[in-house]
């Protein structure tokens, strides 16, 4: 199995390019179900979870070009509609298929995604949702089976908690319904934006975009003719745990191909804790200062500070001398990373869902484990700034969502290798 084996200490520089981002990715593949023609997508990250649903695409009968960067989609031939377990097991997001083969086949059967890492993660808001827009809805033997054999209609969808896979399958599902959804408690990430953009490019009128109401106008069953070629965001979390890559080992480091407005959370607490900033265009560059000041952060959903972002930045609390609070509200056991944390030789201690960072004078190098994605970036942000050699084990959560993550970083001047045992 691989592993990171990291020096620390080593003083980063230079600047490296932000990738497409892994959650804005996932949807408008998923949304690519709604056509029979195909559909260029570029500026894909070159991560596991991405190769995981075109694999799924493959299996339901659709044809898949993928090369690097860039996938050419075409769902012409889609002959299934069962997303299998042995897929959806391997990535939750898969659930992002039902709203679309749904509204698009009339039918489709899903395997339950279930717990994961960092909670229960259930997805009664999706179901729900679907439902009010006519669906016919069981849960047998582990699949979600679904039907709607004349459709879907619009619906006004009260969502009574914002979650974003749900805002997203419900705007793939109202996009071929028949009439009008309104979603109303709609997510408003920017992942959010990208797949509300790509339906209107493809003809579909959808108001309200990146605000808390959205409503699409359904195609009555049509299928969607997509007219350009869709290129993926900036993943806002891989610029931000670069930041954190920054600030952790107190170097200059700039980003380059960064939407500044999605990670001004990030770059609000930055600022807090004493960094400062020279912001291009697309680019940014960290100044970090001679001494970090601790930091108090609250989870929320966008545009406020990500649950994504709670680990790297505990991480870097974990070194900065007084104490930081960090609140998780999202996720009821985002919290695997402090144990591993202390591990390196941080005092972190949890009460309910919030840790207090005490701020150590150094972390030690240690052996340390990867429980899921972000924490397994705080585990290789700490191993940077540790005394000594870091081994992070069980990086294949890393390999799900950052792009070449030892590639960057060894870019940047760390002393990172993989290696495998
Ligand atoms: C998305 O997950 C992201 N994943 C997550 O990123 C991210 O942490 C999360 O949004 C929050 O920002 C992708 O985009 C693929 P939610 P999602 O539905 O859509 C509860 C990463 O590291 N909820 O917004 O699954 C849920 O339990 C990943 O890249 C219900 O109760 O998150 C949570 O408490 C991890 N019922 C809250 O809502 C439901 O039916 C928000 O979840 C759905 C959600």
């Amino acid at each position: 199995m691989d592993y990171l084996e990291i020096t620390g200490q080593a003083k980063l520089s230079g600047s490296i390019t932000i990738s497409g981002a892994k959650n804005a990715a996932l949807p408008v593949i998923a949304a690519t179900i709604l056509s029979d023609k195909p559909l260029t997508l570029t500026n894909l990250p070159n991560v596991v979870d991405i190769r995981t649903l075109l694999k799924l695409l493959d299996m339901l009968g659709g044809e898949v070009d993928h090369q690097g960067i860039v996938a050419r989609i075409d769902n012409g031939a889609m002959n299934s509609t069962k997303a299998v377990y042995e897929i959806v097991s391997q990535m939750r997001a898969s659930i992002l298929v039902l709203g679309p083969l749904l509204t698009r086949f009339g039918e489709c059967e899903v395997s339950l995604p279930g717990g994961c890492a960092i909670g229960q993660r259930p997805i009664d808001l999706h179901l729900k949702a679907l439902e009010a827009m006519g669906a016919k809805i069981e849960i047998k033997g582990g699949y979600v089976r679904a039907e709607a054999p004349n459709g879907l209609h619009g619906a006004k969808i009260i969502f009574d908690k914002i979650t974003v896979g749900g805002t997203e399958n419900v705007l793939m599902a109202a996009a071929m319904a028949h009439g009008t959804t309104e979603i109303i408690n709609a997510a408003r990430e920017p992942e959010i934006v990208q797949l509300c953009d790509m339906l209107v490019a493809a003809g579909v009128a959808v108001e309200g975009i990146g605000t808390g109401t959205i409503t699409v106008q359904g195609t009555g069953g049509k299928t969607l003719e997509w007219r350009e070629p869709v290129e993926i965001i900036p993943d806002r979390i891989e610029a931000g745990t670069y930041l954190c890559a920054g600030a952790i080992t107190y170097s200059q480091i700039t980003l380059e191909k960064v939407n500044i407005e999605h990670i001004q959370a990030m770059i609000d607490k930055l600022e807090s804790m004493g960094c400062q900033f020279t912001i291009g265009e697309e680019s940014i560059t960290i100044h970090p200062p001679k001494k970090l000041r601790p930091v108090n952060i609250i989870t929320t959903e966008y545009p406020g500070f990500p649950t994504d972002m709670q680990a790297q930045f505990m991480a870097v609390a974990t070194i900065v001398e007084g104490e930081s609070l960090i609140e998780e509200r999202l996720f009821e056991n985002r919290f695997m990373h402090v144990s591993e944390l202390n591990r390196l030789g941080a005092d972190i201690w949890l009460k309910g869902n919030t840790a207090a960072v005490k701020g150590v004078e150094a972390l030690y190098a240690a052996d340390v484990m990867a429980t899921d994605l972000r924490a397994s970036s705080a585990l290789v942000l700490g191993a940077l700034a540790a005394k000594g050699v870091t081994k992070v084990r069980r990086i294949y959560h890393l390999d799900r969502g950052y792009d070449d993550l030892e590639g960057k970083l060894a870019k940047l001047g760390a002393q990172i290798q993989r290696k495998s045992e």
